[in-house]
């Protein structure tokens, strides 16, 4: 990419991933571990991969925890920026913010929370070859009913931007991934909230700015709630989402660095256990992501969850599509279903009890 056209990289990391609430709690979505490692190192793979170097981190909530990790971003290739909100300034104020970071004529802005397969190398050439102001990445999905839809006409150019409605003209949708030229970026009001999706492209639109759609039918995953969340990192790991970050092969589940997986437990469906987690003996763990130090107990089962850091689950528990925040604890027997999410710390005393979020 870099050798037809510099570009700059942007990723939005500051929201607050409320709907992933209580892992959002210690460690903002983008650095919650995905198939062993923070899903932001999957972007950043990516955008390493198509030859973009130079990224500036559009950041707000938990700022810091960021550049702990990432540094200056070398040891991936990469050389990171940050830009820090005082206040959140939702997606369009976040771009408009990194403005003055910026160096190169085009800028690609990334949701920081879309796992994707789709072809950087060839979104840039749509926005160059068109000539657009911004060239979106549209996604097409199965169901558009639950997204508001972006249709195209017969050259690709962006006609409308539709709400949530039950039939929508099209199966085409944001997929939250931009190519911007720079001079653009300049007009989104600065130091106030803007959304990208429901302010600024509208209004660029109405103002007759050339919107171009690349569309797309690849891999792609916005991992903003829980369940998304697993089936992303059981995805990662099984090879289905592309990575080049994995913390090891690609394959039926992924085990980290000195965690113990005693004889007789079964993991299957892509699920990780996190360094020096422990599965003991008959537990059955599949396409969930044990975080570091969680421990399994005996003969418990263990389906589509997450276990936040050193979690922990009682003999026989049987957990499905369940959340438990860092250090909580759920007692033997207990049957927890549907989405139940337990907060860090709180514990769930031993001897059959069932929490169904549905009951
Ligand atoms: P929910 O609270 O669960 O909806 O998650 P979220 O806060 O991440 O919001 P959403 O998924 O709509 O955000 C899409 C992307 O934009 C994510 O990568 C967010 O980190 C990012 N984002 C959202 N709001 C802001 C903001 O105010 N500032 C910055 N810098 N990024 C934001």
């Amino acid at each position: 990419m870099t050798s037809e056209v510099e570009v700059d990289a942007v990723v939005l990391v500051g929201g607050q991933g409320t709907r992933l609430r209580p892992l959002t709690l210690s460690a903002p979505k983008p650095m919650l571990p995905t198939a062993g490692t923070p899903y932001l190192s999957h972007l950043f793979s990516r955008i390493r991969a198509a030859g973009i170097r130079h990224v500036v981190l559009g950041t707000s909530y938990r700022a810091e925890v960021f550049e702990e990790y990432f540094g200056d971003g070398s040891a991936h290739g990469l050389e990171i920026e940050y830009v820090v909100e005082e206040e959140p300034l939702d997606t369009g104020g976040a771009i408009r913010n990194v403005y003055d970071r910026l160096r190169a004529d085009h800028a690609i802005v990334f949701n920081g929370d879309i796992l994707s397969g789709a072809d950087l190398h060839a979104q840039l050439r749509t926005h160059l070859d068109s000539g657009a102001d911004v060239t979106l990445h549209l996604q097409r999905v199965a169901d558009p009913s639950r997204f508001g839809s972006v249709p195209t006409d017969e050259n690709g150019r962006v006609t409308a931007f539709l709400e949530k409605t039950p039939n929508p003209p099209t199966d085409q949708i944001n997929a939250g991934c931009y190519v911007f030229r720079r001079p653009v970026i300049e007009t989104i009001p600065a130091g106030r909230r803007v959304s990208v999706e429901r302010e600024t492209f509208p209004g660029l639109l109405e103002n007759g700015a050339h919107l171009q759609g690349f569309v797309d039918s690849s891999y792609w995953l916005d991992v903003g709630t829980p369940e998304a969340f697993v089936r992303g990192s059981a995805d990662l790991v099984r090879g289905i989402a592309p990575t080049s970050a994995l913390a090891g092969p690609t394959g039926d589940f992924l085990v980290l660095d000195a965690a113990s997986v005693f004889t007789g437990a079964k993991l299957a469906g892509g699920t990780t256990i996190g360094a020096r987690a422990v599965v003991r003996e008959g537990a059955t763990v599949s396409g969930s992501v044990v975080f570091d130090d969680a421990v399994i107990g005996p003969d418990a089962i263990v389906e589509n969850s997450v276990l936040g850091r050193g979690a922990q689950v009682g003999e026989g528990a049987v957990l499905r599509g369940v959340v438990l925040g860092d250090g909580a604890s759920v007692g033997a027997r207990c049957e927890l279903l549907d989405g139940v999410r337990i907060w860090p710390g709180v514990s769930v005393p031993d001897g059959g009890i069932r929490f169904s979020s549905d009951a």
